[in-house]
């Protein structure tokens, strides 16, 4: 049975390179990765003074990442960071505090950009979090796609042929294989 994968992208625009990067990835790989994406735009704002009783929002939204075998996370960078929509997103499933749906979930970063650093300082911010999180982060092949445009998609947000395919069809396999490891390392464990 194929992992079920929540995709989380950190731009809201439409026309989103980060997000057709994503969908990309997951047709790429549908016979091991079943991808659903995983909506933050509507979020509120993380505020403990919530907790108590927590947005409808931030319900669905944990629920969606609970039942997920495995994250990826697409995001362009914001000023060599997280965008905030993002990095709301990571706080708001981390709480209630002990009950953070982000523990011991398989994860791989993607950050794309049209700049040629790929978003390595957005990359490395979520990185960080991800460590603090729990969470097994796919570590190579490393994923900071750089000088992608609206050029590198076809009318219907396909990829074209050409470097950048062949980059996301190598990642697209390296995280079918990463949360496989993930999830028969813990099976073995908890036999
Ligand atoms: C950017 N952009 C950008 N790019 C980059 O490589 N490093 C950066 O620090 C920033 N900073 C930044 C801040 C803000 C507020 C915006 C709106 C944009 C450009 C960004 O990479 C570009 O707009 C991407 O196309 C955004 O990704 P999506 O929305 O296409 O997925």
């Amino acid at each position: 049975m194929p992992y079920k994968i929540a995709i989380i992208v950190g731009s809201l625009r439409e026309g989103s390179i980060n997000r057709k990067i994503a969908r990309s990835m997951c047709a790429i790989r549908d016979d091991n990765l079943d991808c659903a994406m995983v909506e933050i735009g509507d979020l509120p704002l993380f505020n403990q003074d919530l907790e108590k009783e927590p947005p409808a929002e931030w319900m669905r939204f944990r629920d969606q990442v609970l039942a997920a075998d495995g994250v990826l996370f697409c995001t362009p960078e914001y000023n060599r960071g997280v965008p905030g929509v993002l990095k709301n997103a990571i706080d708001v499933g981390s709480r209630p505090y002990g009950r953070s749906v982000w523990d011991r979930k398989p994860a791989a970063i993607i950050s794309a950009s049209p700049g040629a650093i790929g978003g390595f300082g957005a990359n490395h911010q979520l990185r960080q979090a991800c460590v603090f999180l729990n969470m097994p982060v796919m570590q190579q092949p490393e994923a900071y796609l750089g000088n992608v445009t609206d050029d590198s998609f076809d009318a219907d947000g396909c990829l074209v042929d050409g470097p950048l395919k062949k980059m996301v069809e190598k990642l697209a396999d390296a995280f079918a294989e990463w949360v496989n490891t993930i999830h028969q390392a813990r099976d073995h464990l908890l036999r």
